[in-house]
């Protein structure tokens, strides 16, 4: 049994409860960052800590005195619990408060979980030969740059994809890709290398951010543009990245084969550049 951390304490996770009140759990009242551990040491933490300020700043969500301790709670997890590789959950909500009530609560105590959660594998071929992806409405509010709990549309989208086979949701507003259900979204097109803006539309990816900036040493065209459902299809190649998946390439959309169904010359530089990044 895993051992977690809530709120000053370091419990087996069957015994880390929050009361029913909580605002994560009746309002989806909450924020969160999952950051990956390589080898014991994390990757971008510093990164991951500050996108969690933005997104408490974004959530008008206080974050308790515990924030600045996090580095320390995540390193006696990971001695706890034995662990080298591993990804780490960590979430705040507004905590528990009654009468439940839209407005914030006066005096609610955010609730703070952190929490080491197994590495998902991929099958050992979707490196070398991509996934599939099927493209999905946005349906989403319009601050996804606040990595809220509030996931619903997202676990929908992933759900449908799933049930039609594919590796991901690729969501579309108003013929725009923004970026995946849990990942963000690139295509070449026209030799660029194309992502959404990070703007409010999209969740300011780190993974993103590191691609972008291994793109920009390997001399690499750059187009931090949005590009549309048309142009994704007919793209030489397309990739996702995310914390969990790294940078996996996507061979198919919507049944569509992307360029020549296998992963792209550009995609593999940045899927090595990125290996080598990891193991620095
Ligand atoms: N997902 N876009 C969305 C909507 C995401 O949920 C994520 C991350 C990303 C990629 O961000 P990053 O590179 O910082 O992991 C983009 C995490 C891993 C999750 O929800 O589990």
């Amino acid at each position: 049994m895993p051992i977690v951390y809530l709120n000053g304490d370091y419990l087996p996770l069957e015994e880390a409860t929050v009361p029913v009140e909580d605002r994560g759990f009746l309002f989806a009242d909450g924020i969160y960052e999952v950051v990956r551990f390589y080898r014991g040491r994390s990757f971008q933490l510093e990164a991951h800590l500050q996108r969690l300020q933005h997104s408490a700043q974004g959530a008008h969500l206080p974050l308790a005195s515990a924030a600045a301790e996090l580095p320390g709670i995540i390193e006696r997890l990971l001695v706890e619990n034995d662990l080298q590789d591993a990804n780490v959950y960590i979430q705040y909500t507004r905590g528990a408060a009654h009468p439940r009530t839209h407005t914030f609560p006066a005096a609610a105590q955010p609730t703070v979980l952190v929490m080491p959660v197994p590495i998902h594998a991929l099958p050992g071929d979707a490196f070398t030969r991509g996934v599939s992806a099927v493209t999905m409405p946005d349906l989403r509010w319009r601050r996804c740059d606040i990595k809220s709990t509030m996931l619903l549309p997202n676990v929908i989208a992933k759900q449908q994809a799933r049930d039609q086979g594919a590796f991901e949701a690729i969501l579309v507003r108003d013929g725009v890709v923004t970026e995946g259900s849990s990942t963000n979204m690139f295509a070449v097109i026209d030799g660029s290398l194309t992502t959404h803006p990070a703007d409010q539309d999209v969740l300011g990816g780190i993974t993103r951010q590191v691609i972008l900036a291994l793109a920009a040493t390997l001399c690499l065209g750059i187009c931090e543009e949005t590009f549309t459902v048309d142009q994704l299809y007919d793209a030489e190649e397309v990739f996702l990245t995310s914390t969990t998946s790294e940078v996996l390439p996507i061979t198919q959309v919507d049944g569509r084969a992307i360029g020549d169904g296998r992963p792209g010359r550009v995609t593999m530089r940045l899927f090595e550049a990125f290996q080598k990044e990891v193991a620095s």
